[in-house]
């Protein structure tokens, strides 16, 4: 990069090695956004997201990686109105808790980014859908923003009431969060549903060590 980003940022991680400048430790910022990275199923429908936010979310997408750089990936950006209707009564939420039926009434998401791709569904394509979907999450957080990962929905009909050329693959739901959410360190074996106890979500996430081969 031309301001030299990558350098001066792993000397500010790592150090600087034998040169004798005094560097600064600051948290990495990933390791900020990640934890607040969660995937929200209320949202705080006083808060209208714009376009724009959409745009610079779906922007993301200008810089990532993609299988043999095909791109193939492409997007339909809704806001609150008739269509954010029509996306809201096809996509199912909270698969592991169907007695709360998610969302909860009057926080259900108003702004969607509905994935399609250019190409049928494949290994190379799915693997491009994962790394674009987190991607716009993370970028939804670095906007103060939050989001969930949906692909509990049935895709012809959402191509069909939509009015859409293409497969839509995932739906991107964004807004303002409006729940707690909290991760716990479980160990391999352990339950690893997530669960709602006194207003707060929990997510049960394995170890490091767990993980390691
Ligand atoms: C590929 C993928 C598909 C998902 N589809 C849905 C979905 O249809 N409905 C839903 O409520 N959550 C969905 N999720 C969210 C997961 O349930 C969530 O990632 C998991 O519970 C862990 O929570 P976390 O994202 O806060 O770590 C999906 C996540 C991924 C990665």
């Amino acid at each position: 990069m031309a301001d030299n980003y990558l350098e001066k940022r792993y000397e500010e991680v790592f150090g600087n090695g034998n040169k004798s400048r005094t560097v600064t430790h600051r948290r990495a910022s990933l390791d900020r956004l990640l934890p607040l990275n969660r995937s929200y199923r209320g949202y705080d429908k006083s808060y209208k997201v714009h376009k724009l936010q959409l745009d610079a979310i779906v922007a993301v997408n200008t810089k990532v990686a993609s299988s043999i750089n095909k791109q193939r990936l492409r997007f339909l950006e809704v806001t609150q109105g008739p269509v954010a209707d029509i996306v809201n009564n096809n996509i199912a939420m909270g698969r592991l808790l169907p007695e709360l039926n998610l969302p909860l009434p009057g926080t259900e998401p108003e702004a969607f980014i509905v994935v399609c791709s250019t190409c049928e569904e494949n290994p190379g394509i799915d693997i491009d859908l994962g790394i674009s979907l987190q991607s716009m999450l993370l970028k939804a957080v670095d906007l103060g923003l939050g989001g969930i990962i949906i692909r509990n929905f049935d895709k012809a009909g959402l191509k069909s009431e939509l009015g859409l050329e293409l497969l839509p693959l995932a739906v991107l739901a964004i807004g303002k969060p409006a729940e707690r959410i909290s991760l716990v360190p479980v160990r391999l074996g352990d339950d690893l549903r997530y669960y709602r106890k006194d207003g707060v979500h929990y997510v049960p996430k394995l170890v490091l060590e767990d993980l390691l081969l």
